[in-house]
């Protein structure tokens, strides 16, 4: 039999299990903010995660399933990180997913963070900036175009969802692990757009300038607007320039998430 990178230890069968219990509250923001961890869901996401260098602290699976051939890289960069196997029942699992099917495993992994230093570090790249994102299914998706995209990352200014929630990181589909994300306030963003040498354009309903002849050339940050009340009044005079996708229709707006993959791809298209 072959050897595995990490003592497995019997099956855990209680909810009252301290390790489920503790897996299971890392769907509450405050137990996120509290522990730096937060969780992630399936083999290919987990084994993608510990790929990319992520620490990987706890990870419960399904009992016996700790040989599988999809198991070894994820297990090895839980030996990696110093982290925990642990072996659970298919009913403990659906209690820390908070899923009638879940995957085979969960993984906890520390969250990163990143200050508006490193996106001054970075000026060729596209970053997409964030006002008050609110819904997480929108900031995942968001991640997972600008991943699609080859975007440096995700700046969230003001109070935004966690990119880290159980629901944004599923709506990322593993993106979380691959765009980087900076948290602000709208001051500090303010600041570092006057310093910022690259162009900051801005998608709002009253813009006049068509999402088609804008210039996307250089460093470039696409700046989005809240879900309900769009782009705040600083924020929208500190842009370059503001630009409007056209509706035909009868809504009034596109998607954030939608509107970010319009931006987002009609920038890649145009810049040289
Ligand atoms: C759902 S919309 C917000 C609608 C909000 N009632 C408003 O007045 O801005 C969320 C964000 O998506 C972007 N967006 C949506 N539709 C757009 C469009 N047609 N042109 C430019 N940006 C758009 C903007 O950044 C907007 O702030």
């Amino acid at each position: 039999m072959t050897q595995l990178p990490i003592p497995i230890p019997d099956p855990i069968t209680s909810a009252a299990n301290a390790e489920v219990k503790f897996l299971r509250s890392l769907h509450e923001r405050k137990y996120r903010k509290k522990s730096g961890w937060f969780l992630a869901e399936g083999t290919r996401i987990c084994r993608e995660a510990v790929a990319l260098g992520w620490d990987l602290h706890r990870l419960a699976f399904l009992a016996g399933r700790e040989s599988d051939a999809v198991m070894a890289p994820i297990l090895a960069g839980l030996a990696a990180s110093g982290g925990r196997a642990l072996p659970v029942t298919e009913a403990l699992l659906q209690r820390i997913s908070r899923k009638d099917n879940p995957q085979i495993l969960l993984g906890a992994f520390a969250q990163r963070w990143h200050d508006l230093q490193s996106v001054t570090l970075q000026t060729d790249k596209v970053w997409v900036a964030l006002d008050r994102v609110r819904d997480p299914g929108n900031l995942g998706t968001v991640m997972r175009t600008a991943d699609a995209v080859g975007a440096a990352g995700i700046i969230l200014v003001g109070d935004c969802t966690d990119p880290f929630s159980v629901e944004a990181v599923r709506a990322s589909m593993g993106a979380v692990f691959n765009v980087q994300i900076v948290a602000c306030s709208e001051a500090e963003f303010m600041a570092f757009g006057a310093i910022w040498p690259g162009r900051i354009i801005g998608t709002a309903l009253p813009a006049a300038v068509d999402y088609r002849s804008a210039d996307y050339d250089g460093p470039l940050v696409m700046l989005m607007g809240n879900e309900q009340s769009g782009l705040s009044k600083p924020l929208i005079d500190l842009c370059h320039q503001l630009i409007k996708i056209p509706m035909l229709g009868r809504s009034d707006s596109l998607n954030l998430a939608v509107a970010t993959g319009v931006a987002l791809y009609t920038a890649l298209d145009k810049r040289r």
